[in-house]
């Protein structure tokens, strides 16, 4: 079993989107994939709820209330979607438990200024995996100056940039329906899935 944790204190950064499609790209490979979703508002498992169960199966647990977290063994791979605001004990049991840590970012200034206390402590907690975090810039064309700005910012933290996910209206249909970008008809979706192939080959490395 690997783990891989979404995670950013900001909410609306994409954390859901990342965490359901990361979760539909594996059942898609043929993977046993679970989709723990750690946040109260359980918008990964209402997701879930709209996947039509002939689609490549995902199964789905919530973690928010439990006090001392566990992870199913059974998996090929879980996936945690983490709730905006996540930090202190809880944020620390969780990196305990996780092989690696995405981290999707909206290159705006008020966006990045709520990532940075968190990415300079799940670095200091990770320190000696410092390869296990990764970031995903979300919403933006990497040939923009949004885009600088955010490889600008994150030149203090030395972590890599692992995929530039567009704008797209896709994300936002394809979570309606249960969907995700891996899901048939997959032509509609070759550009974004493109997008993801770096942090995929990162993820399973
Ligand atoms: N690349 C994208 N293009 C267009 N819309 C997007 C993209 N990524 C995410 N969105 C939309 O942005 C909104 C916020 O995304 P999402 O719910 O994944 O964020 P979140 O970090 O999980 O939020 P929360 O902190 O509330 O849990 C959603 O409506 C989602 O459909
Ligand atoms: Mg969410």
């Amino acid at each position: 079993m690997r783990a891989v944790m979404v995670a950013n204190p900001k909410g609306g950064a994409g954390k859901t989107t990342l965490a359901t499609n990361l979760a539909g790209h594996f059942a898609n490979k043929g993977r046993k994939v679970t989709l723990c979703d750690l946040d109260r508002q359980q918008s990964a498992l209402r997701w879930m709820a709209f996947r039509d169960p002939s689609l490549p199966p995902v199964t789905g647990y919530f973690a928010g209330n439990q006090m001392l977290f566990n992870l199913p063994k059974e998996p090929d791979w879980v996936v945690l979607d983490a709730p905006a605001g996540l930090q202190g004990y809880k944020l620390s049991d969780y990196l305990r438990h996780v092989d690696k840590v995405v981290v999707p970012v909206v290159p705006s200034v008020f966006d990045m200024a709520a990532t940075e206390d968190f990415l300079n402590s799940i670095r200091s907690e990770m320190r000696g995996r410092k390869a296990a975090i990764g970031i995903v810039a979300m919403r933006v064309d990497p040939r923009t100056r949004a885009a600088m700005m955010l490889e600008e910012f994150l030149r203090h933290f030395d972590i890599p940039i692992l995929a530039y996910l567009r704008n797209t209206q896709n994300y936002v249909n394809a979570a309606a329906a249960g969907l995700t970008v891996f899901d048939p008809p997959r032509a509609k979706h070759r550009r974004d899935e493109e997008q993801w192939q770096n942090l995929l080959h990162w993820l399973n490395d």
